[in-house]
């Protein structure tokens, strides 16, 4: 049964705690699943939206991982993903609490065209994370997603810390040298996407079920599914896929209802309940592991520029291609005052 039904029939108006869910995205190279295009997208989704508040409680959440697509055939992307929120908003109501960014590490640079031949484009790594309700006060509580302190934070409290007036005005008290055994993270989700022989990937290949191939990493969900639930409320996942959002629930102890079109899918989610769910990570046991516990490096800009004369830009901005050769002349290693930063491989990775 697809979502609309389960939803409009199966469930009771107000009975949903948290929708948390990666829907299809609007995108050029469609997956097996079949995606709307960008243009037709708020048309394919605003069915949805109709049920997901008519089910939501009114101080419930609704968390949509979305991807940015880009326009076919030229360097700009579609705006697809930013209707979306506002028709969400203007159209049903609903309040954008807060957006947040999952920015992971992995992502492969495409589009080749833009990105590696012409190199007039960066790596999109980053997708939107839309956390709306029907509400300006959605049950939250950001105690529940602390995150260690950085090594900066972790010697100013070692040090001590002398309160001041920072240029921006902002009057920065003492209370900020109040070691409170974590800090509050920030809209931005660093996590690499990397799963590659899980117990749910073992199960697929077994059973010689083809894996879902745009599943999200559980902790994305279980961010939310904490932040935003207690035990024993409900969630529901409407494009469920391979149930991560089932998985994670089940295992944080929230009722859960996963939904797919495709049946096979959800097949292979079986094998993600196969065995006892592994215990979550305690904040100590994080800690003291920080290669381990994913600590990302984000450079900051400028870090490779080594002040030589570049030559001109295209003033077509790339759009008459260059041939081959001049691509492969371009492409010699980056020469740089600190050569340490300039040691990244193909995927923005530093050595
Ligand atoms: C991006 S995937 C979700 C992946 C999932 N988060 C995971 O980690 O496995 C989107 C899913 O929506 C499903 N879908 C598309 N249209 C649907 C519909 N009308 N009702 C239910 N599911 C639908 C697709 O089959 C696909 O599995």
């Amino acid at each position: 049964m697809a979502t609309r039904e389960v939803l409009s029939h199966e469930m009771k108006p107000g009975s949903v705690d948290l929708i948390m869910t990666s829907p299809p995205f609007g995108l050029v190279r469609k997956k097996d699943y079949g995606n709307a295009d960008a243009h037709e997208y708020l048309g394919w989704f605003r069915p949805f939206a109709d049920t997901f508040k008519r089910v939501l409680k009114e101080n419930g959440s609704l968390v949509i991982d979305i991807g940015g697509a880009w326009i076919p055939g030229q360097p700009t992307r579609s705006l697809y993903h930013f209707k979306l929120l506002i028709m969400l908003c203007e159209e049903y109501g609903f309040h954008l609490a807060q957006e947040f960014y999952w920015w992971n590490p992995a992502k492969l640079p495409t589009p080749a065209e833009w990105v590696t031949v012409r190199r007039i484009r960066v790596k999109d790594a980053i997708n939107c994370v839309w956390w709306l309700s029907p509400t300006p006060w959605p049950r939250a509580e950001n105690r529940r997603v602390l995150q260690p302190y950085s090594e900066s934070m972790r010697d100013l409290l070692r040090n001590g810390y002398k309160p001041m007036k920072r240029p921006s005005g902002h009057d920065i008290s003492e209370k900020f040298g109040i070691d409170n055994g974590a800090a509050i993270p920030p809209n931005l989700i660093a996590l690499a996407h990397t799963e590659s022989n899980g117990q749910y990937l073992r199960y697929c290949k077994e059973l010689g079920i083809k894996a879902h191939p745009a599943r999200y990493p559980a902790e994305l969900p279980e961010y939310f599914i904490r932040m935003l639930t207690d035990p024993g409320d409900l969630v529901v996942d409407p494009f469920g896929g391979s149930c991560v959002t089932g998985e994670v629930c089940e295992r944080l102890g929230r009722k859960w209802v996963c939904i797919d079109l495709v049946e096979k899918y959800l097949q292979g989610a079986v094998g993600r309940f196969k065995k006892a769910p592994r215990a979550p990570k305690r904040m100590e046991e994080v800690q003291g592991d920080h290669e381990e516990s994913g600590y990302y490096k984000a450079y900051r800009p400028g870090l490779t520029w080594n002040g030589v004369r570049e030559a001109s830009l295209a003033v077509d901005g790339g759009k008459k291609r260059p041939p081959l050769n001049a691509v492969a002349a371009k492409a010699q290693p980056v020469k740089t005052s600190r050569p340490r930063a300039a040691q990244m491989d193909l995927w923005g990775r530093a050595s």
